[in-house]
């Protein structure tokens, strides 16, 4: 969780300790200006990260997140700035709550950002109806797991035909099954977050090995082969 976390100076101690497991590690970057965005990915490249992704979607922080991953212009100058300001690979992650994915896509393109995640998590609320009120402090929060994975499917194959960079597909994966849909919608990679919490860290692997068994009882020998399978 980047929101909570402990902020960028704490942070150091976190990637020393980070950097050396044997996977490349990408720093999640929050912020409300380009050159906030760009201030805090600089630390990130100096502590090491092979990458940033930038948080331009969280539904829940005022001035933050989705309110200014909405208008693409922004994210167009925050992508430009912070490319500007690191030679790592900069990924901008996207909301699905908007109508304007494809341009803000585009714009994440035309800033020169090397790749797109989506999605993250989608608005929405839960009531008490003993407390007679909403259940979280905001009203409203982001929702995750398998209940929006048709929501971020179609997120990528929209971004797919939208730009020419990778996407990352995230929203909803457990199984092997749920990643090979995001791959044949048009994701390059994916990313497994609340699954974990309910399957545990063992997720990755069944995920993986589930891949794996796919493309050899179907004669593939690259997961490459599998990606925007679906658009054809
Ligand atoms: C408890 C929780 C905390 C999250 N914190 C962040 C965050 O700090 N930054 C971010 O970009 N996304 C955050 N997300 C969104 C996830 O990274 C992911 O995009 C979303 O949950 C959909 O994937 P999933 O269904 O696999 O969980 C969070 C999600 C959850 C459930």
């Amino acid at each position: 969780m980047g929101l909570p976390g402990p902020g960028i100076d704490a942070f150091e101690e976190e990637m020393v300790e980070a950097v050396k497991g044997p996977a490349p590690v990408i720093g999640s970057l929050f912020a409300a200006i380009p050159e906030d965005f760009a201030f805090l990915a600089r630390r990130m490249q100096r502590y090491g990260a092979a990458a940033v992704e930038l948080n331009l979607s969280c539904p829940h922080a005022k001035g933050y997140g989705m309110e200014i991953g909405v208008d693409p212009d922004m994210v167009r100058a925050i992508v430009q700035e912070v490319k500007r300001s690191v030679n790592i690979p900069v990924l901008a992650k996207l909301t699905p709550n908007t109508h304007l994915l494809a341009e803000v896509g585009r714009a994440v393109e035309r800033g020169g950002g090397d790749a797109i995640v989506a999605v993250n998590t989608v608005k929405a609320m839960a009531i008490s109806v003993d407390a007679r009120r909403p259940v979280l402090y905001n009203r409203t929060g982001g929702l995750s797991g398998p209940a929006i994975k048709g929501v971020g499917l179609r997120c990528v194959y929209e971004l797919y035909d939208a730009v020419n960079i990778p996407i990352v597909g995230v929203g909803g994966i457990e199984s092997a099954i749920d990643a090979l849909e995001y791959m044949m919608a048009g994701a390059a990679a994916v990313q497994i977050g609340s699954a974990v919490g309910r399957k545990g860290i063992g997720v990755f692997g069944q995920v993986t090995d589930g891949m794996t068994k796919y493309l050899e009882a179907n004669g593939m020998s690259s997961i490459g082969e599998v990606v925007g399978l679906a658009h054809e």
